[in-house]
Parts: C-alpha cells; sequence; structure tokens
C-alpha cells in the first residue's frame, strides 16, 4: 500500500493513490456497488467500492465489516461535489486491521447516562469531536493571547495546604502524614510569582467538591489565570474582556466546520465586540428587582437571575464592587466603601452564567490579615502569602477563566458535561 494520508488532507491528492486508515462509521449496500463511510478522527469520507475495481474478497467485505470495525483502505481520491468534503476514495483495496463487535453506540439516539458510562466510545463521535477541537482551540488561543503579551507561565501545584476560594468545596486528602487539599486555584502560588516576574499565568486542573448537581458545575475543571502586578481593577477588567473576545474570534477564524457541525449560531458570536458593558453589583440588584424578582441585598446571583441580568445583553458584560461577605478573603477593599470588595464576574450571554471570576488583591497587611481572622484560616498556613505583603506589596489584579463553561457558551451546548474530555461530577468518577 502507498504512504498513509490524513482523510482531512486528501483534497492535496486529487487523482492520487493514497492509503487511509481508520474506522468503518456507515456502510450502505446496492447490488453492484457499496458505500463505506470511513472516519479517522480527522474527516469523515465516502468510499465507493465497485464490483469491477476490487477483488472479490475485497467486494464481499460488505458482508462482514461492522460498524467500528479498523481497517486500511487503498484508492483514488476523486471529486465528489455531492459529498459534503467535495472529496470521496475510488476503493482499490482494504486491509482489515479488526472486525469490531457489535458497537453499543449506533447512529440512533441514546439517553444522555448511557452516553456518559460510554465516553471512551463516545468521544468517537462527530458532535464530541466538534466540541473538543473547539476546546484545544481555545487553549491554543489562551496561551497565544497571554505569550504575546509579555505573561510568563508559572504553574501552581496541585497538592497545597491552602484554601483560596472558602472551606466548603475542599477535596482534603492524606500527603503522607499530613493532610493536604487538591487546589482549587492557582491564584494564591501565581501572586507570588508576579513578584518575580511580573505578569503570570497558570494554566491547569482545578478541584471543588461541589455538593451541588447542576448544569454548570464540575468537581474537576480547567482554569485559566492570569496574575499582573500594578494593575488595578480597571486594568484586569480591560484585559478580561480583550482576552475573552481574542477567544471567539479565533474559535471563528479557525473552527467554522466544528461550528457549522454544532449549528451554533454563529451570528450570536460575531457580536462579541468590545467594550463588555460593567455594571455595580448595586445596579445588577436593581435590574432582578426592577423585573419583579425577589432579590435580597448581600445574596450572590443565582443561574436565573444571571440569566435576567445579561438579557438585555449581546456581549458578556462584567458585575464588579461585590458585597464583601460574598466574596474570597483576598479581594481589596473599596477604600471609599469598606462594603464593599474589588472584585469581578464576567457572566457569558445566552444564559451561559459565570465566565470569570477575579479582583484587586489586598495588598494591606493589616486589613489582609483581618480577614484570614475573620474567616477562621490559620495564619501560620498563609503566613507564605502575607509574607508579599511584607516584602515589597504593590498593587496587583488577576482573574481566572473557567475554561469548560467557555466551552459550553462558544459551542452553545447548555451543560458542562461535554466540555471536558472526562468530565467528573458529584454523581460521576468513571469512566
Ligand atoms: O470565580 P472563581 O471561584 O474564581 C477563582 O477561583 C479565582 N481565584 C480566580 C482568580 O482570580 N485567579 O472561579 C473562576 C471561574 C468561574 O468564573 C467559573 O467559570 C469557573 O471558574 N468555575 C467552575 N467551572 C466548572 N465547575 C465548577 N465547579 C466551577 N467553579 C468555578
Ligand atoms: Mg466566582
Amino acid at each position: 500500500m502507498v504512504k498513509h494520508t490524513l482523510a482531512k488532507n486528501i483534497d492535496k491528492h486529487l487523482n492520487e493513490t493514497v492509503t487511509l486508515k481508520g474506522w468503518v462509521y456507515n456502510i450502505r449496500k446496492s447490488g453492484k456497488i457499496w458505500f463505506l463511510i470511513f472516519r479517522d478522527g480527522t474527516e469523515f469520507i465516502q468510499c465507493v467500492i465497485l464490483k469491477d475495481e476490487v477483488s472479490s474478497e475485497v467486494f464481499d467485505l460488505k458482508n462482514t465489516l461492522t460498524q467500528e470495525s479498523s481497517l486500511a483502505i487503498e484508492g483514488v481520491v476523486q471529486k465528489a461535489p455531492r459529498q459534503k468534503f467535495g472529496y470521496e476514495i475510488l476503493v482499490k483495496n482494504i486491509k482489515v486491521m479488526q472486525i469490531a463487535e457489535e458497537y453499543p453506540i449506533s447512529l440512533k439516539e441514546h439517553g444522555i447516562e448511557f452516553l456518559l458510562d460510554n465516553r471512551h466510545l463516545w468521544l468517537r463521535s462527530k458532535k464530541q469531536n466538534a466540541i473538543l477541537r473547539i476546546r484545544h482551540e481555545i487553549i491554543k488561543a489562551s496561551r497565544n493571547f497571554f505569550d504575546d503579551r509579555d505573561f510568563t507561565l508559572i504553574d501552581s501545584p496541585m497538592f497545597t495546604p491552602n484554601a483560596s476560594e472558602g472551606t466548603t468545596t475542599l477535596f482534603k486528602t492524606k500527603y503522607f502524614d499530613q493532610d493536604a487539599y487538591l487546589t482549587q486555584s492557582g491564584q494564591l502560588y501565581s501572586e507570588a510569582g508576579i513578584m518575580g516576574f511580573n505578569k503570570t499565568y497558570c494554566f491547569g486542573p482545578i478541584f471543588r467538591a461541589e455538593k451541588s448537581k447542576t448544569r454548570r458545575h464540575l468537581t474537576e475543571f480547567w482554569m485559566i489565570e492570569p496574575e499582573m502586578a500594578f494593575y488595578d481593577i480597571n486594568d484586569n477588567m480591560d484585559l478580561a474582556e480583550e482576552f475573552v473576545r481574542y477567544i471567539v474570534e479565533q474559535v471563528l477564524k479557525n473552527r467554522k466546520k466544528e461550528l457549522e457541525i454544532l449549528e451554533r449560531d454563529t451570528s450570536k458570536l460575531e457580536k462579541i465586540t468590545l467594550p463588555f458593558p460593567r455594571i455595580t453589583y448595586d445596579e445588577a440588584v436593581k435590574i432582578l428587582q426592577d423585573n419583579g424578582r425577589d432579590f435580597k441585598w448581600g445574596d450572590d446571583f443565582g443561574a436565573p437571575d444571571e440569566t435576567l441580568i445579561t438579557k438585555k445583553f449581546d456581549t458578556p458584560i462584567m458585575i464588579h464592587h461585590w458585597p464583601a461577605e460574598t466574596k474570597a478573603f483576598y479581594m481589596k477593599r473599596d477604600e471609599n466603601d469598606d462594603k464593599f470588595v474589588l472584585g469581578v464576574d464576567m457572566i457569558a450571554p445566552e444564559g451561559y452564567g459565570e465566565i470569570i471570576g477575579g479582583s484587586q488583591r489586598e495588598e494591606d497587611i493589616d486589613l489582609l490579615l483581618s480577614r484570614i481572622k475573620k474567616e477562621n484560616l490559620s495564619e501560620e498556613m498563609y503566613n507564605w502569602y502575607i509574607d508579599l505583603r511584607r516584602y515589597g506589596s504593590v498593587p496587583h489584579s488577576g482573574f481566572g477563566l473557567g475554561l469548560e463553561r467557555t466551552v459550553s457558551w462558544i459551542c452553545g451546548n447548555q451543560h458542562i458535561r461535554e466540555a471536558i474530555p472526562w468530565p467528573r461530577t458529584i454523581t460521576r468518577l468513571k469512566p
């Protein structure tokens, strides 16, 4: 057989003989001709098998090949204007690697729990493939964005003795003869990083023992967290909106095919232009109350609140100046009114909820210590973090973008579980 080509590249081999290696997606038979829809993980291609063009053994494979059987196909690339991809293969030879057993995922509809139980197989499907390629594009865009803006990648540890986002969602684990937690955020370490590198980002898995079963929560997810020395809350919001706009732009530019497979209404994504509206927590509460919602000042917004607040806007919006009690200990107090902290949440449009949480950080050692005490956190454990306020404390800010929430929004997928290869939720640890 001639050299192996990826299916997505066969347009460069018009009228040439190529070898493709992959799997059977579907077979259609009719007398002296049969069609094999082939996939290799890069593209789906129709292969045509004519009785007069192949040996009788190869022609008879139409009776033995099953869905997901693995094979190598040798054939000539032809134009096929009626095919979606525009090309097909006129088959000369087929070598079977394995005849697959009856495949549990057929081309008909299946229930979601069944598909999640079979995630190891479900990953092969067209839609899952499109979602995870968009995820890859968002990761690539994020790295490029920060790499091009003088940020250094300084990753944070996964094992830590510190809580950063409250103690209720900590995953505790044994660390030899000590207790440790799985990280809830890389932020505290990034704050140390910027004192050495000026601007950093970290990108890694995050663990939260979320007891709630919602379509927005995973127990293991990925976060991209930039941190910047000398940025105030406004600089932070400028960067956040530019970042999100850039991600959307890159996906629109490079993942047209995938967005089409997902039937995403891209006109909605094309409306993501700068600036994003910025409103205070108080203004957001007013929107809720004006819409007849019974909302108590000082509470956090739930999913229906966020959907209502963002309804009027085409782009994500940023809500800033939060009541101190709703937010983490490290957020800087507003100097004009210390009921508030300089935190910001970015809420995606179309009801996709919070995609970014960030803030200006408290740089004053006494205020920070009082917050640590108030939260009953062990001062001793945070001593290293408090050092950052002892040795050249500076104003600084940062934020974290939840990767899977962003993937869900851009893909137009209401449930977060398909935005990660191997979802972990309160009820799912397998496969
Ligand atoms: O708002 P959060 O909790 O912010 C932080 O952790 C900050 N320390 C980040 C920083 O400033 N460096 O989380 C950030 C984002 C949320 O906006 C949301 O998109 C996502 O992480 N997120 C989750 N995604 C999926 N499942 C969960 N359980 C999530 N919890 C938060
Ligand atoms: Mg948050």
